[in-house]
């Protein structure tokens, strides 16, 4: 959308725009703010759980730079006079991650809107020398990623009214969790070289974004990736997103994936919403991350390396 349009700034405190995660602006030597907006249509049918996995998602960009979430601004748009009660569970989801996240909800706005969306603007801070971006992956490190994919086919499966009820809870459980315990896994274990959340994009757009902005090859094995249960068989009956089909065409001109059946593709570029972090970590740290993993219930997965090559993504079964 930006595409030709002059995004450069003289102000030397602005130390990271549109190119990664979150906007992070330097205010003093020691603090940075770290700034993020996300909202969307309903992903679930349970209007609290929907709340809360919104506010997860917006959250989530936070997180994914190494900061600490402070305060949030709801956006929410809702047909004027109706359906109260529901608009009341959203909110109360979105609150809850907020104080969950530790942080304070200090305003919103709310327009009438016949096709309800929410989401909410989130401030967070860091220390601006410790900002985590997706530019540091180093050949030899070992890739991470925190959370299954699946949510894409799984939400259309639930609009098309073909998604199990079991397959609902466990999708509804990982994408109403915040990145807050997987950040704190990464950051016990003395930080990541990269990190990303993985969200609308799906892991290959996203682990695209972070082979480009690193100047590697980020190589996954998809056998390694984990998926949501029900995700799978969703996928091969072709209940796939539009946003899917999208990331996969995205990544297809830097992608090498010999062997992978399409199912696999498929699922490796679903649209995700409130993903796990893909990270990249030294290999000297991974054990480390992993037991910090575990002790906070964190299901880290160790899905590929990064190699020393031109930017692009291989992808073996
Ligand atoms: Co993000
Ligand atoms: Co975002």
């Amino acid at each position: 959308m930006l595409a030709g349009m002059d995004l450069h700034f003289d102000d030397p405190n602005l130390l990271l725009g549109v190119t990664d995660d979150a906007g992070v602006y330097r205010l003093d030597a020691t603090t940075a703010l770290v700034q993020t907006v996300d909202f969307f249509t309903p992903i679930v049918d349970d209007p609290y759980f929907f709340g809360r996995i919104a506010a997860v998602n917006a959250l989530s960009d936070v997180y994914a730079m190494g900061a600490r979430p402070l305060t949030a601004l709801n956006l929410v748009a809702f047909p004027q006079g109706q359906y109260l009660d529901m608009l009341q569970a959203i909110l109360q989801g979105g609150l809850d991650a907020i104080r969950e996240a530790g942080a304070v909800l200090v305003g919103g706005h709310t327009i009438d809107d016949a096709e309800p969306k929410y989401g909410m603007a989130v401030t967070g801070l860091a220390h601006p020398d410790r900002i985590w971006t997706k530019a540091g992956a180093r050949p030899g490190d070992d890739l991470y990623l925190t959370k299954p994919v699946g949510t894409g086919v799984i939400s259309r499966g639930i609009k098309d009214a073909v998604a199990p009820e079991a397959v609902i809870a466990e999708a509804t459980r990982s994408m109403a969790r915040l990145n807050r315990d997987a950040a704190e896994a990464a950051r016990a274990c003395g930080g990541p070289d990269a990190v990303t959340d993985v969200t609308g994009f799906g892991l290959l757009g996203h682990a695209w974004e972070m082979a480009r902005e690193s100047g590697v090859a980020l190589h996954i094995e998809a056998a390694a990736v984990p998926v949501l249960p029900g995700a799978r068989e969703l996928a091969a009956a072709g209940v796939v997103p539009g946003g899917s089909h999208a990331n996969r065409a995205f990544v297809e001109p830097h992608l090498r994936a010999e062997g992978v059946d399409p199912v696999t593709l498929t699922l490796l570029a679903d649209a995700v919403t409130a993903g796990g972090l893909l990270l990249a970590l030294d290999p000297g740290r991974s054990l480390a991350f992993e037991a910090e993993s575990r002790a906070r219930g964190v299901d880290a997965r160790r899905i590929g390396r990064v190699e020393a090559a031109a930017a692009m993504l291989v992808v073996s079964p």
